[in-house]
């Protein structure tokens, strides 16, 4: 009867003239597309109020819990957990048909009745994969990495799912780190744009909408930090190196509305991020106002135990939930420890209470008090076959790939290539469905991905001639195959030839010398640019190279397609190679992508958004590096000088590159003004022409950089850009508004602000050729 309140209650209060839309009750119907309005702050605060005040301890604690759907426990006891209140969400199950009675567990059985939400990692796409995080970043258009989550929150919604563990938005600027391949890239404002954008995406115009996800922005904060890119390790950071370059894309996906944090797996000096209060409560919630909810990431608060800060379970639930964790993921301690926790006195109430407010409100916001399926539908209506063809967005994947494509080299116009003669496509990731489409590709089905020999294929038909060869496997050391196959032993994802690196090599160029033209993918599987798997080398691996160089000694045009998830080592390509094109992960519709591209049926817009290196030894080679006494002078290479003496000086690609099949020109920086007033704005432009014989996209950056401050600041900073298309010849004057906001840095005292004195203003097509103007803020 009290339940029957609970949900007598919900309705009055959430299903208003707002919810005059949503389904009126359990099970009613199928998810529509229809907006949900959200109700006020008060009712919602009303309802959970009188919720909490209804609950009994062990409820509480049970609203705390996040399942891991397959690992934590077999089905037939989840139910009974949910159904006795003691599970507050699961994460990875992707089909309404399984989500449902785990609902029902919840919604109809439970005393409370109060609903599950379900989660997933969905992260560039959810059945049909977009490029991974970094390929989305190279496209420098903030409408691609929208897109892109809408499409995934549109799909996954349609599968029963409410929220996801995404954006992921760690600054990396080691690619030793395997995660690199998940986020945005190295740089504060290209992830700040990125994360915002991405978090518009999934959520739509609210996070109730039945056809949006509640994005839960990840890793808060610092994983891309970790010491020397091993993944895991600890970060040792000043505090305003974080504020600065490290912590404003959280705060971005936050500020765009994200409903959750998952709080990180790494220490920040000295204190784990999962029992780190400064970081939950002083940071988060009293600096920035948070107020949704926090989730530990996997195991993390029994990991409190090994990173040395707590000495058994006890304190360690004690830790994370004092700190400011409010759910935790696929860890037992809350559940064990709690209990006796909140009874003897050693945790308040008062703190159970608060994460249970934060779990309830995100399920409030989700939309799922006033109805638990809303995204799960009806039975009736549930899809015959989840990986439908026509469940797939496959158009919007293949823009966005397009897009995402970062052209590096292309001597003597090679690219595009003539629709003609015989072509042919060797490389142990040319025919790789799986690979493809990269780590953490959610519900994609690698069956329906296009590989690049598919994509080249398709782009042909009958006009050419197409031969294939491995050429190589991916690595040739098994304890490297060993420990990618760990996972799915009886889904090896990298599956050996047995043949010799020789024998393979050989292959490969007896089939060149009867091409035209060699189209060669190399790089990495997509495993190697995962979690947990940081590596001591950037260089291609196993016998890849040895097989480029062999191909090159025919003296057939040899163009090279990347798939990798991190900068690689690319000396030898670069000098050799006749053309060369980064296409990170590109996903579902990645083969026709890197084929539109290849036959010049799209003109390359991409940039890159990391700096590669010239060599692992050069790591950090991020652009926005902070300014020294002793720089490097180029042309005047001095001893005393900043440098490695054994390598040339600068990246190998700088961050903010990318090449186009045609050419551009950019004029001096023309200013509105010399000064700024204080709280005034002022105008930066050029004119950018296109130089060249076809119609092509590029992107015109603005970098700031402060001249003399109370703190060393950096060489230069991203602080604008802009996507501009241009037809042959044509020329567009392309403006910035600078504002005093732009000048702003956080200085010793950690404060906001913009000092007066001198500013440069450089604008260019990648961060290191650039105009220059300067101008003075008063
Ligand atoms: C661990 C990863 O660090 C995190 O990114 C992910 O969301 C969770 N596992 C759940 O799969």
């Amino acid at each position: 009867m009290r339940m029957f309140c609970a949900l007598a209650l919900a309705a009055s209060l959430v299903v208003g003239p707002a919810f005059a839309d949503a389904p009126s009750g359990p099970n009613n119907g199928a998810p529509g597309n229809a907006p949900v309005a959200m109700p006020s702050p008060a009712a919602k605060q009303a309802f959970i109020d009188d919720l909490i005040a209804r609950m009994t301890l062990d409820e509480k604690i049970g609203q705390l819990r996040l399942i891991s759907i397959g690992a934590d426990m077999p089905q037939p006891m989840l139910i009974k957990e949910i159904a006795a209140g003691r599970v507050g969400g699961t994460f990875n199950s992707v089909t309404r048909e399984d989500n449902r009675p785990l609902q029902d567990a919840a919604a109809k059985q439970s005393r409370l009745k109060i609903p599950i939400f379900f989660a997933y990692d969905i992260v560039h796409g959810h059945r049909t994969v977009f490029p991974i995080s970094l390929g989305l970043a190279s496209s420098w258009d903030m409408s691609v990495v929208k897109q892109a989550a809408r499409v995934a929150a549109i799909e996954a919604s349609a599968d029963g799912l409410d929220a996801t563990f995404a954006p992921m938005v760690d600054i990396s600027r080691d690619p030793r780190w395997g995660r690199t391949s998940e986020g945005f890239g190295e740089d504060p404002y290209l992830v700040s744009q990125s994360a915002r954008a991405s978090v518009q995406g999934f959520q739509g115009a609210s996070p109730a909408n039945p056809d949006s996800l509640m994005a839960f922005v990840k890793h808060f904060a610092l994983y891309g930090a970790v010491e020397g890119g091993r993944d895991y390790n600890v970060v040792d950071m000043s505090l305003m190196r974080m504020y600065q370059d490290y912590l404003p894309p959280y705060r971005a996906g936050l500020d765009a509305g994200a409903g959750g944090v998952m709080i990180a797996l790494n220490s920040i000096n000295g204190t784990p991020a999962t029992s780190n209060k400064w970081l939950l409560r002083d940071l988060l919630r009293d600096e920035w106002g948070f107020k949704g909810v926090t989730v530990s990431d996997h195991g993390a608060i029994e990991e409190l135990m090994r990173h040395g800060v707590a000495k058994d379970g006890r304190e360690a639930a004690k830790l994370a939930i004092e700190a400011g964790v409010d759910m935790s993921m696929a860890d037992v301690q809350y559940l064990k420890q709690l209990p006796d926790l909140v009874k003897s006195g050693a945790v308040p109430m008062r703190d159970i209470d608060s994460a249970v407010r934060e779990v309830l409100g995100a399920k409030y916001d989700m939309g799922l008090f006033a109805d638990p399926y809303r995204r799960i539908g009806n039975a009736a209506q549930d899809p015959k076959d989840v990986n439908a063809e026509s469940r797939l967005h496959r158009e919007a994947a293949r823009d966005a790939a397009r897009k995402s494509l970062v052209l590096l080299e292309n001597r003597h116009d090679t690219l595009p290539l003539r629709k003609a003669g015989r072509i042919a496509v060797i490389g142990p990731l040319a025919d790789a469905k799986i690979d493809v489409m990269g780590s953490w590709s959610a519900a994609g089905k690698a069956s329906q991905a296009v590989t690049l020999l598919q994509g080249v294929r398709d782009a042909l038909g009958k006009q050419a001639q197409v031969s294939y060869a491995r050429g190589a496997n991916i690595t040739d050391d098994p304890r490297v195959v060993e420990y990618l196959n760990f996972l799915d032993w009886d889904n090896p994802e990298v599956v050996q030839d047995k043949r010799t690196p020789q024998q393979m090599i050989h292959e490969a160029v007896q089939v060149a010398r009867h091409a035209d033209t060699l189209i060669v993918a190399v790089g990495e599987s997509r495993g190697m640019s995962h979690e947990a798997s940081s590596r001591t080398s950037l260089s291609l691996p196993g016998s890849q190279l040895a097989l480029l160089q062999a191909l090159k000694a025919t003296g057939k045009p040899l163009v090279v397609v990347l798939m990798n998830g991190r900068p690689l080592d690319l000396n030898w390509p670069k000098a050799n190679a006749d053309a060369m094109l980064e296409t990170w992960y590109a996903g579902t519709e990645g083969g026709h992508a890197i084929a539109d591209v290849l036959f010049g049926d799209y003109n390359p817009s991409g940039k890159l958004p990391i700096t590669f290196p010239r060599s692992i030894g050069q790591i950090p080679a991020y652009y926005n590096q902070l300014r020294i006494g002793r720089p490097f002078t180029p042309g005047k290479p001095a001893n005393y000088t900043s440098q490695y003496f054994d390598a040339q000086y600068g990246p190998l690609y700088p961050f903010g590159y990318g090449l186009s099949y045609t050419t551009f020109s950019v004029s001096g920086v023309t200013l509105s003004s010399r000064t700024m007033a204080r709280g005034g704005t002022l105008e930066a432009s050029v004119t950018v022409r296109n130089t060249g014989k076809r119609d092509g996209e590029t992107v015109v950056q603005l970098y700031l950089q402060d001249v003399a401050a109370s703190v060393v600041r950096p060489v230069k900073e991203l602080k604008g850009f802009r996507k501009i298309l241009l037809k042959a010849g044509e020329s567009r004057e392309v403006r910035f508004a600078i504002d005093e906001d732009m000048l702003k840095f956080y200085n010793a005292q950690l404060k906001h602000v913009a000092e007066p004195g001198d500013f440069n203003v450089q604008i260019g097509l990648d961060s290191e050729h650039v105009q220059q103007q300067g101008f003075v803020l008063q």
